[in-house]
């Protein structure tokens, strides 16, 4: 396998710099509950109450799910493991009620852990439409979705990183649900939508970058 470093893919989608941001507070590396209690206790949770979620608990699930874990020189790992350290996935909030973040859309940017709003004003209730009528996508403090870039991955595997970025989407949407459970709030995967309503939500191509998966995630009822 012959691999061209010049036509390597950029791993990070890079924002236009005039775009609102929220930096996001240093995530918690040590403290925390176990892992095993977290998997025992894990569940889907499709019931909310209205309270916000605060901006460090969205943090942690962010930097849990996609967030950045290790750097060295030119390369960096996150925390979901990804085919080649190649990293297709972006990761979008739909924020609903975030204490300190506006309702809206907004791209993380996991090099440096903060949120570029890419849309203001809140969508919930057109993405639950977008999501089949899903409720959860409107009365969640928050909605990850996740966007797939598969060129990083085809620049290394060709065709099987089709594969391969599905597999990467999994890792990310199992981390995001068991950060949110470790922080006793409730997630809920969500693979049921149209994706060309959720792409014009996300204001992504659909093409280059298109939806492959979103989570809600807001307080236990
Ligand atoms: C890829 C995937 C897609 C899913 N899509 C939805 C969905 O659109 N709506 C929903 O309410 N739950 C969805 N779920 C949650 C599953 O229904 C749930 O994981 C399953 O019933 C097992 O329950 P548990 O997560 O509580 O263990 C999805 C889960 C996965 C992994």
């Amino acid at each position: 396998l012959r691999l061209d470093p010049a036509a390597k893919p950029d791993v990070f989608k890079r924002d236009p710099a005039h775009l609102p941001t929220v930096a996001l507070p240093d995530p918690e590396r040590d403290a925390g509950p176990g892992l095993w209690a977290t998997v025992a206790a894990r569940r889907s949770v499709r019931h909310y109450r209205h309270e916000p979620l605060e901006l460090s608990e969205l943090s942690q699930i962010l930097w849990a799910s996609g967030g950045i874990t290790h750097s060295s020189p030119g390369l960096s790992f996150r925390a979901a493991p990804s085919a080649g350290a190649l990293y297709p996935i972006e990761t979008y909030v739909v924020a609903n009620r975030i204490s300190g973040v506006e309702a809206g859309v907004h791209h993380y940017d996991p090099a440096g852990h903060r949120l570029l709003l890419v849309r203001s004003g809140g969508c919930g209730r057109e993405l639950a439409v977008a999501a089949l009528g899903q409720e959860i996508c409107e009365s969640a403090g928050a909605v990850l979705a996740w966007t797939a870039l598969a060129e990083r991955t085809e620049w290394k595997y060709g065709d099987r990183a089709h594969r391969y970025v599905y597999m990467d989407a999994g890792h990310v949407g199992g981390n995001f649900y068991l950060a949110a459970e470790a922080l006793g709030l409730g997630a809920c995967g969500i693979g049921a939508f149209y994706d060309d309503e959720v792409n014009g939500i996300l204001g992504v191509d659909g093409a280059r970058e298109t939806v492959v998966y979103m989570g809600a995630v807001g307080r236990k009822r």
